[in-house]
């Protein structure tokens, strides 16, 4: 049945060919239209302040608009050589189709050895390629720098089993989670030339806004630039299966203007707070294991394996993500983040829920 219907099997099928071409053409509007919605559906619906549709569509830094160029050009080639071909075939099956009144005729004449038409099918497809290539080609090169570009911010991204470190270098800073890059520098577009390391197990930078995905692999050093083109916030996630928390992986890159910029730069270089109302809990703190793998800068504590908090109230979110950074998630979070992270390195401290208080009052401070 479903043979006859495809017009696939034999005598039967004579007048199922309206099928064959219907089921064609639906199949063809399908196919394009499933890729233009989607790129009709990064069209920004979120709220004002809230970040965009995290879409390749939506391209707001230089390496971005080049690869979405590339990209409509190919799917404009493509959709043209489907539609070409998908045309001229329901033509075929329209013009030749097996007529009531004709019986079995038997094969089709059989043509062997047409030149200009052998020549035709092999030239076009390699110039087509050709091009594709040479586009391509011209493409990596833009983005792929191995140096610098003069001026550039730099900074060196590391991923860890589940978090982002973002290492200011020359600035004196590092942070986690949130990169914060300026539009501007002296007026003029700043270039960021981002280092790729890894803490400990393949992971892949990607925020689709402003550059394509690079990996972040163990050993090895990556490079990505990026040119930011509006101000504005972006999100990305890890993209490289990493772990039972890599969802959790959460990049948040925020592009600011060059004075707000200066501001957020002057306050990370500045050393945590210190506030005698939580002496307490910064007391606690200090004797405690969190010392051994958290930073808190001018302080005891300058543990590497685990996100620098010096500023930690500057960031949104904790975890890479995992949940706001809200006094109560931060409370849940020290009390113990396996509830809301679990595997992550992070155990519970086994505090009571009075010096669970303590520090996070202290650590509320650490604006
Ligand atoms: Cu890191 Cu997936």
């Amino acid at each position: 049945m479903l043979g006859s219907c495809l017009g696939v099997s034999g005598q039967d099928d004579r007048g199922h060919w309206e099928w064959i071409v219907a089921g064609r053409v639906i199949a063809m509007t399908w196919a394009i239209g499933l890729f233009v919605a989607n790129a009709a559906a990064a069209a920004p619906v979120c709220a004002p302040g809230q970040p965009e549709m995290p879409s390749m569509f939506l391209p707001r830094s230089e390496p971005a608009e080049i690869i979405l160029e590339i990209t409509w050009l190919v799917f404009g080639i493509c959709a043209v050589i489907f539609v070409i071909m998908e045309g001229l075939i329901i033509w075929a099956i329209i013009r030749y189709r097996q007529r009531r009144d004709e019986g079995d005729s038997g094969e089709p004449p059989q043509i062997y050895g047409s030149n200009p038409i052998e020549f035709a099918w092999t030239v076009i497809p390699l110039l087509i390629v050709f091009i594709l290539f040479l586009v391509s080609a011209r493409g990596i090169f833009e983005i792929d720098k191995q140096e610098p570009p003069p001026g550039s911010l730099e900074v060196t991204v590391v991923g860890h089993r589940w978090w982002w470190e973002f290492d200011y270098g020359e600035l004196g800073f590092v942070t986690a989670n949130e990169l914060h890059l300026p539009l501007t520098k002296d007026g003029e577009a700043q270039s960021v030339y981002l280092t790729l390391e890894s803490a400990d197990v393949l992971h892949s930078f990607w925020v689709p806004q402003l550059a394509g995905k690079k990996d972040v692999v163990p050993g090895r050093t990556n490079h990505l630039w990026l040119k930011p083109r509006q101000m504005g916030t972006y999100v990305g996630q890890c993209a490289e299966y990493c772990g039972n928390q890599h969802a959790n992986m959460l990049i948040t890159v925020y592009v600011h203007s060059e004075a707000d910029f200066d501001r957020w730069v002057a306050n990370q270089q500045l050393d945590a707070a210190q506030d005698d109302s939580v002496a307490a809990g910064h007391d606690l703190f200090m004797q405690t294991a969190c010392i051994n793998c958290h930073t808190i800068r001018g302080t005891v504590a300058d543990g590497t394996f685990a996100p620098d908090l010096t500023h930690l109230m500057s960031r949104s979110v904790l975890g890479a993500g995992a949940a706001a950074n809200t006094p109560d998630r931060l409370r849940e979070w020290v009390w113990d983040p396996q509830n809301i992270k679990p595997g992550c390195d992070m155990p519970s401290m086994k505090l009571s829920r009075h010096e669970t208080d303590l520090i996070c009052a202290y650590l509320e401070t650490l604006k």
